[in-house]
């Protein structure tokens, strides 16, 4: 467990990696964020991604984030990238893993690693729409056939499970006449993960959030 108490005072930021696959809209929110101030004590030390083309890559080189690419097809084996992925994790030695877009399965071993040190970013409000085959636009076009009025996005703690995790926070967003899972996603996008990503690190980065029993406490 992340413990901050001690840091606090300190000051010393939270060293903060993360992981994608795309174009890295929700990475943009965080650095935003940094550089804003909605998210203090907290530092993004590296960008890793799956994707040698990702955008998300680009917007780390254009913000002098030291960015990298460790990709499943440049390895013989999963269990050689797995471990690769996670020498490369560990090289930047962060207090938090973000996986912002990240579409690769984390490896066992870096799960038990960054237990309660590691988060996700899903486009529902879990326990709808989640769970193995709901990521991207796959998540907006169920709700949209099943005909929700609600929609929204949840950062949680990553576990053994897809989409498992403590939940840290979620944000609702509604659902509009006409919608397509195109504009669903993007309103969910600027709504919802936008702003519950970047406040959830500022959460973890003062030490405000605990977890008890498989479920988040998120003090004052
Ligand atoms: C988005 O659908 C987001 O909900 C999910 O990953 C997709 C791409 O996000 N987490 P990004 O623009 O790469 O941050």
């Amino acid at each position: 467990m992340l413990d901050r108490s001690a840091s606090e005072n300190g000051r010393e930021k939270l060293r903060v990696v993360v992981m994608v696959s795309g174009g890295g809209t929700n990475l943009q929110a965080i650095i935003d964020g940094v550089k804003d101030g909605t998210i203090t004590n907290t530092e993004i030390v590296g960008v890793i991604s799956n994707n040698r083309n990702a955008y998300a890559l680009k917007r780390a080189e254009k913000n002098g984030i030291p960015g990298m690419c460790v990709s499943p097809k440049d390895y013989e084996t999963r269990a050689v990238f797995n471990e690769k992925l996670l020498e490369a994790v560990d090289g930047f030695a962060p207090d938090l893993v973000v996986l912002a877009g990240y579409l690769v399965v984390i490896p066992p071993e870096m799960i038990e690693r960054y237990r309660n040190r590691m988060i996700n970013i899903h486009p529902s409000l879990i326990p709808s729409f989640c769970g193995k085959g709901y990521y991207g636009l796959k998540v907006h076009e169920a709700a949209l056939a099943r005909g929700v009025k609600v929609v929204g996005a949840t950062v949680h703690f990553v576990d053994e499970g897809t989409d498992t995790g403590p939940i840290i926070l979620q944000k609702a967003v509604n659902v509009e006449q006409g919608d397509t899972p195109e504009v669903l996603q993007r309103r969910v996008m600027e709504q919802a993960e936008w702003k519950i990503l970047p406040r959830a690190i500022d959460l973890i980065a003062n030490g405000k959030v605990r977890v008890e029993d498989n479920r988040t406490v998120i003090l004052p």
